[in-house]
Formats: C-alpha cells, sequence, structure tokens
C-alpha cells in the first residue's frame, strides 16, 4: 500500500483480490490515531471497545453515540490516510433502518469517518442494505460480537458446533449479499474463519480466527500493554507502554518529593536588571 495515499473502501476490497493481507487497528484519539497512521496501518477502527479500554466500563453495551462521535471526531484529526471505520454503538442500530440511519450519518458529518460497521448476522441484513443503498460503507462483525456479551454468557468463543458454523457462514454470504464491503470475524476456530474467507469476494478481517483471514485487527491498548492484566489468547502484546508509563511517573513522582524536578533546564529566567527593579520595587515602602 502506496504510504501517502488516502485509503478507501475500494482498495481495501481491491487488496483481496490482489492477495495483499490487511491491517486494521483501533484508535480512540488524535494522539494516538497520529501513530496508528504513522506506523501504515491501512485501517483505524473506532472499536465500540472504547468503552472498556478508555472509559473504564467492564462491557461496551453503555457506550452511546455521543461517546463514539466525540472520539472519532478527534481521531480524524489525528488522522487522515487509513481508511477510517466508526463502530456503531449497541442501540444506535438495531431500533431500525432509521435510526441506523441517522446515527451512521453522524459517524460520516460529524466525525469525518468513511465507513461504519455494525456487529450481527442475518438480522442486520436489512440494516446493511439500507445503509448501503444510502451511500454509507459498511462493515459488518459476526462470531463474538460483544454487544451480545450477556447473551453469550461472557467473551466466549463461538461456532464452535458443525451447525453454528454453518450459520455464521450463511450470515456471512447474506451480509456480502447485502452489500457489506468487508466483515470482521471474532473469536472463531480458524478453520471456520478460513471456510468464510474462501466463500467470500470481499475481505475478512480476523481477530481470534486464524491466519487465513484477508487482514487483522486487534486492540490498540491490548497490543501495546495498556490494558490491565487482562489478555484475551487472541491478543499478542507488541509492546510494554503500561509498564513504561508507570517507570516514568515514578521517576517524575520521586523527583518532585526530593526537590529534583524542576531543575534550570525546566525553568524560566528573566534579565537581572529586570528582576533586580522588581525586588527594589517590592521592599520600596508603599506611598501613603
Ligand atoms: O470495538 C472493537 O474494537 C471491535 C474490534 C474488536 C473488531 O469491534
Amino acid at each position: 500500500m502506496d504510504i501517502a495515499k488516502k485509503v478507501t473502501v475500494p482498495d481495501v476490497v481491491a487488496m483481496k483480490r490482489d492477495g495483499k493481507r490487511i491491517t486494521m487497528m483501533t484508535a480512540y484519539d488524535a494522539a494516538f490515531a497520529r501513530l496508528v497512521e504513522a506506523a501504515g496501518i491501512d485501517i483505524i477502527l473506532v472499536g465500540d471497545s472504547l468503552g472498556m479500554v478508555v472509559l473504564g466500563y467492564p462491557t461496551t453495551v453503555p457506550v452511546t453515540m455521543d461517546d463514539m462521535v466525540r472520539h472519532a471526531a478527534a481521531v480524524s484529526r489525528g488522522a487522515s490516510r487509513p481508511l477510517l471505520i466508526g463502530d456503531m454503538p449497541f442501540g444506535s442500530y438495531q431500533t431500525g433502518p432509521t435510526d441506523a440511519l441517522r446515527n451512521a450519518a453522524r459517524f460520516l458529518k460529524e466525525a469525518g469517518m468513511d465507513a461504519v460497521k455494525l456487529e450481527g448476522g442475518h438480522e442486520t441484513v436489512p440494516l446493511v442494505r439500507a445503509l448501503v443503498e444510502n451511500g454509507i460503507a459498511v462493515m459488518a462483525h459476526v462470531g463474538l460480537t460483544p454487544q451480545r456479551v450477556a447473551q453469550f454468557g461472557g467473551f466466549k468463543t463461538q461456532a464452535k458446533s458443525a451447525r453454528a458454523a454453518r450459520r455464521l457462514i450463511d450470515d456471512a454470504i447474506a451480509l456480502e449479499d447485502a452489500g457489506a464491503f468487508s466483515i470482521v470475524l471474532e473469536s472463531i476456530p480458524a478453520p471456520v474463519a478460513s471456510m468464510v474467507t474462501e466463500r467470500l469476494s470481499i475481505p475478512t478481517i480476523g481477530i481470534g480466527a486464524g491466519i487465513d483471514c484477508d487482514g487483522q485487527v486487534l486492540v490498540l491498548h491490548d497490543v501495546l500493554g495498556l490494558y490491565g492484566d487482562f489478555k484475551p489468547k487472541f491478543a499478542k502484546r507488541y509492546g510494554e507502554i503500561g509498564t513504561a508509563v508507570v517507570d516514568a511517573l515514578r521517576a517524575f513522582d520521586s523527583d518532585v518529593r526530593d526537590g529534583r524536578f524542576p531543575d534550570a533546564e525546566h525553568s524560566f529566567t528573566m534579565k537581572d536588571s529586570e528582576l533586580a527593579a522588581l525586588r527594589q520595587n517590592a521592599t520600596r515602602p508603599k506611598a501613603v
């Protein structure tokens, strides 16, 4: 992928055709979006994982459209080259095509996103069709869809039986037929992801779905070691930034307590003549 050229929806679809692997990473603010862009990643997903890794909720369910739009707008101020995708939060689309359209449009108009993602199988087909017919590019998401974590009884691998896997494959085909330009496969057995990838002409983006997907996505805070000790099996840590942050903050804490900070290098001075005048002024008794 040309590092300087804006990544578009057709580019991502073409990458599958050309046998090029696709990279996608989450980001939630301008500072990290800039770094993700600098790394040459193809797609930034402003995921509703925001709720867990940034806002401190136990699941993604409480995340609102206002939360998502605020963070997505920050991401688009930090990065413009990657394809930018806004994740539709729980309750923003399940209520029907009108709400789905209104909320998806907010991502494009208010937050500078290029496309949206929504979770679900065959039940979301009418919503995907409505969005696509009205000019909004949609990434689908099947398998472990975290907005249904209560129904699943936890963050559990899906499609482990032949019957459930068949259903997931049918859902993925239906979502492609509805016009989705790509699909996330989350936490499913690698052979099932492989079969989906083979059957679809749109790219599959895996997270816990094995090597045969057309692309891979991870949650930024998992990759960088910024999300406590929680570590899903599929989340490879490529850095230990959390440890580096604590080390830096401990050094600040002890420098301040021991009187080493701020030193001369980090303090401002003024001209000696100005200081002398100030001292004279400060010591002269007030006129009555
Ligand atoms: O919200 C998110 O970060 C996601 C990814 C895990 C695909 O949906």
